[in-house]
């Protein structure tokens, strides 16, 4: 019988049902595995290629994204790079302009200089989508929602449009998770997250993840995890595998904070702008209701006094922590112009609408009141 979604999340990593067997999935630290005779086939052998920890997380990671099956790589942007590794060159990769910055420099730095041509697209544009997909076209990427301006695209129109040429689409699901949006179920082609944001959720595992919905894919994802040979420890599967076990729960109070905060957000003096696909005056907001189950933990938001006033306020939280990354259970803050955007050029960067003043929180676990107030006293200042 088939579990629903919490249900295969706690038992994320179990690898026995046998009597005697342990119940959370031991950490296999052994290199390497005994075999039979030279050239013999076991099910490990080496911990590059396999590893019992590992396995035990991909599998659940597929049966989550409900995927044919799960390679994890050492960070989120191995992950992204295992998947743009399916490009030749002569392709083409049309993918939405507005996303998070390390992804942009990995497509510009990296897979661009290896004869891949490259088209940002705005998605929300779809006749733009469809007019930037040619024949060279083989992949499509979405991120959604967006770092860090919260933009939603719609999974489904773009895979349909990409499907009809012949490209794959690849979702970065990271700000949404397995538990709010199933892009597979909405005919893309393959998953990416970065593992070390929600999905391990306790800010100690920087790792990552793509998910394939076809064998085919899954097959050449495994080579190159197999042979670029990027994979996380089995320390670090054993953490996600625990950390994913709480998701639901924990999502759902991400959700809950960040939706509280952003409406109280909306209602304060010298806030221009607050960017979260649950208020109901977000551009996408009934896109974001169909397409994901909740709105996420999230929310940017633009102030009236610039990139001063954005300073000030980073100054004077003292509950949100100032830090890079996000989708832990504390709370952190963070100005993407200076921080996860630093790497796009200030004309791309301003071009998409990320500005000086604008400021992004990682809303996390805490009493929504005391995150409140942190806020309240930051912006009296600002
Ligand atoms: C949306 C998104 N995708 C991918 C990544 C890259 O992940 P990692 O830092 O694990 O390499 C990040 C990092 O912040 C991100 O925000």
């Amino acid at each position: 019988m088939g579990h629903r979604f919490a249900t295969i999340a706690a038992h994320a990593g179990k690898i026995s049902d046998q009597a005697g067997q342990p119940v959370t999935s031991p950490i296999s630290l052994s290199t390497t595995y005994l075999l039979r005779g030279p050239g013999e086939q076991e099910e490990h052998a080496y911990s590059r290629v396999s590893n019992p920890s590992r396995d035990a997380l991909e599998h659940s990671l597929a049966a989550l994204e409900g995927g044919s099956s799960a390679s994890v790589f050492s960070s989120g942007c191995a992950a992204m790079h295992a998947a743009l590794q399916l490009l030749r060159p002569g392709d083409r990769l049309v993918a939405c302009g507005d996303i998070y910055g390390g992804t942009y420099r990995l497509t510009e730095q990296l897979v661009k200089p290896m004869g891949v041509e490259v088209a940002w697209v705005d998605m929300c544009d779809l006749a733009a989508v469809e007019a930037a997909i040619d024949e060279r076209c083989k992949m499509v990427w979405i991120e959604t929602p967006t770092n860090p301006l919260l933009r939603v695209f719609d999974i489904e129109a773009v895979s349909a449009l990409a499907r009809a040429s012949g490209a794959w689409t690849v979702v970065d699901s990271t700000f949404a998770t397995p538990m709010l949006q199933r892009p597979l179920e909405m005919g893309a082609d393959l998953v990416v997250h970065s593992m070390s944001k929600y999905l391990n959720g306790h800010s100690d595992v920087v790792a990552g993840v793509v998910v394939s919905q076809s064998d085919e894919l899954a097959q050449r994802l495994r080579f190159i995890q197999r042979a670029g040979g990027a994979v996380p420890s089995p320390f670090d599967c054993y953490l996600v595998a625990r950390g994913v076990k709480t998701l639901p729960i924990r999502m759902a109070r991400h959700c809950e904070n960040a939706q509280a905060l952003a409406e109280w957000l909306r209602t304060q003096d010298g806030v221009a702008a607050v960017h979260y696909p649950g208020l109901p005056g977000h551009p996408e907001h009934a896109l974001a209701a169909r397409q994901m189950s909740s709105f996420g933990g999230m929310v940017s938001f633009e102030l009236a006094g610039g990139s001063r006033s954005a300073g000030t306020v980073l100054e004077r939280v003292r509950l949100f922590s100032l830090a890079e990354s996000l989708g832990g259970v504390e709370s952190l803050i963070g100005q993407p112009a200076l921080m996860s955007h630093a790497s796009m050029p200030k004309e791309v960067r301003e071009a998409q609408g990320i500005r000086g003043g604008l400021i992004r929180l990682s809303v996390g676990l805490e009493d929504i009141e005391d995150l409140r107030e942190d806020l309240e006293q930051a912006l009296l200042a600002s």
